[in-house]
């Protein structure tokens, strides 16, 4: 597949692989891109997962065309896309590696043994004869080694794995955003501040395509919107109006009270409601939806004097994603000694900029009339806040 004159697409699908870095589920697969731009000299972006090295390297075969390549530029070091370079450099080990200082440091840790590394530094350029490359360090879009690249005369920002998305390869996606935002706030959410800075560096480039290490080349309104989002995402601001409600429930009596809250929500007219079960829903995808709205709800049973595990884990991940700059509700559930609340407060607390709203709500195992009157007075404050 050709991106634009002279830049080869030669990256490779996964729709077997179960779990990306071993807990995001792939319901659409993944893609690991790789790409080849040919000019006087040959450089390849990239490599692809282990499990994919055969294929690559026959897409790789085909598009050299008995050529050889003169440069790999590994713009980032993750298993996912450094995982075919000792097999590609058992095959071509004149090619001159190209990365990073940091990068660098991680080739042996990998196991690679390269024979010509040329390391680049940000506002380095190399020129192909007819392409010329331009490197931008990213450090923690995702890893410390990380840069992007960006192609002169072909104007394309190669991103490396910020705008990328789970999924499979697919060129004409409309859905763009749901699985490039479960992707980001999971993947690169505790990162925002390094990604801001990296969209600041690539703003000044004149783009026509972004060209990112998984996911489908991004050109025109699509780009745009792409651009949008993540400028969103990266400061953490709010994506869409609506309330998430998180629920954590052993036997069903908090859950129960949760599709009331939803429904009085929804009466109230908050914007989007989306609920929960944090027991059985993706939860990566209720990390996403807690980032896209501005108001959450969690509502927990109490278990061993403190929360029922599903939330704390829930709410752990969004302590480690840098949640922040929320508004949030808290219903507990317990039968002797309600404990949830109190943890689910203390997490809560340690985030940045959240307003935890008033009343919270207990039940005592399950809703009576002075819990729902409670319940009715929370729905009140998340419709005013
Ligand atoms: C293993 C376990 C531990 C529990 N620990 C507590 C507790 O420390 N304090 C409390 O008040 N209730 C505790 N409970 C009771 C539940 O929190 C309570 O029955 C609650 O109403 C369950 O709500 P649910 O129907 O939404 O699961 C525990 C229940 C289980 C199964
Ligand atoms: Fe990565
Ligand atoms: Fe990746």
């Amino acid at each position: 597949m050709l991106v634009t004159s002279s830049v080869h697409y030669i990256g490779c699908d996964d729709a077997e692989l179960d779990l990306f870095e071993g807990q995001y589920a792939l319901p659409e697969g993944m893609c690991y891109n790789s790409y080849l731009l040919e000019a006087s000299a040959i450089a390849v972006m990239d490599s692809v997962d282990a499990r994919k090295t055969d294929e690559w390297m026959q897409h790789l075969e085909t598009a050299l065309q008995g050529r050889q390549p003169s440069y790999l530029v590994l713009q980032h070091m993750e298993p996912d896309h450094s995982g075919s370079v000792k097999t590609f450099l058992s095959k071509y080990p004149q090619t001159t590696i190209v990365c990073s200082a940091k990068a660098q440091g991680m080739l042996l840790q990998f196991g690679i043994q390269a024979q010509n590394v040329q390391t680049v530094k940000e506002g380095d350029t190399l020129d192909l004869g007819g392409l010329t490359l331009r490197f931008f360090m990213a450090p923690m879009v995702h890893w410390p080694e990380v840069m992007m690249t960006y192609c002169t005369e072909r104007k394309i920002l190669f991103s490396a794995d910020a705008f990328g998305k789970f999924g499979v390869y697919e060129a004409d996606a409309d859905d763009w955003a749901c699985e490039a935002r479960r992707y980001y706030f999971n993947i690169c959410g505790k990162y925002g501040t390094p990604v801001t800075m990296a969209l600041k560096k690539t703003a000044a480039l004149d783009i026509d395509y972004i060209c990112p290490l998984h996911g489908p080349v991004l050109e025109g309104e699509k780009m745009a919107e792409a651009l949008r989002l993540y400028t969103i995402w990266s400061a953490y601001d709010v994506e869409t109006k609506g309330v998430l409600i998180a629920c954590a429930s052993i036997h069903g009596n908090t859950l129960a009270a949760a599709n009331r809250l939803a429904d009085m929500l929804r009466e109230r007219g908050v914007g989007k409601v989306a609920l929960a079960d944090l027991c059985r829903d993706d939860m990566a995808e209720t990390i996403e939806d807690a980032f896209r709205m501005d108001r959450m709800v969690v509502m927990a049973s109490s278990y061993d004097a403190t929360v029922f595990p599903p939330m704390h884990q829930f709410l752990w991940k969004l302590q480690q994603k840098a949640y922040q700059k929320r508004t949030v509700g808290i219903v507990e559930n317990g039968s002797w000694a309600p404990s949830a609340g109190r943890e689910m407060k203390a997490m809560l607390e340690t985030m940045k900029d959240i307003t935890l709203l008033e009343p919270m709500v207990t039940i005592k195992s399950a809703l009576n009339e002075e819990s729902l009157a409670q319940l009715q007075q929370l729905a009140d404050a998340i419709a005013n806040a």
